[in-house]
């Protein structure tokens, strides 16, 4: 049911932990299932030259968050626009159908991680 890349990326995910002074974090959650995904990124020039993250959910979830960590790696923010749940999906030669929204939750956290860090919220200290 599952292509040899989306098991390999689910038993050996690549760049799982978390950075401990990154320039952006953010924490992005599937209402759906439930499943959610912390990610990290370290930023440099515009250019991602760090990325790790925390997943929580099944093993799609794990394989396309591994994935598309390996595939923004020392990409630029734009590149990085440009990945999304299908790109993710096609990367790993294919995800089964009822399992294509598990790639949604990679590609929503690197967009609003990127976003996150472009548009930083405003500080509403006074
Ligand atoms: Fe929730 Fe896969 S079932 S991301």
């Amino acid at each position: 049911m599952y292509t040899d890349k989306v098991m390999d990326h689910f038993s050996n995910p690549r760049n799982v932990g978390q950075i401990e002074h990154p320039n952006v974090v953010v924490k992005v959650g599937d209402p759906g299932c439930g499943d959610a995904v912390l990610i990290f990124l370290k930023i440099d020039n515009d250019v991602i030259t760090d990325v790790k993250y925390k997943v929580y959910g099944c093993g799609a979830a794990i394989a396309t968050t591994s994935m598309a960590s390996t595939m923004i790696m020392g990409k630029s923010l734009d590149e990085a626009l440009e990945v999304t749940d299908d790109t993710v999906a096609e990367a790993l030669g294919g995800l089964p159908e009822n399992k294509m929204h598990c790639s949604n939750l990679a590609a929503t956290a690197i967009r609003a991680a990127v976003t996150r860090y472009l548009h930083p919220p405003e500080n509403t200290e006074s």
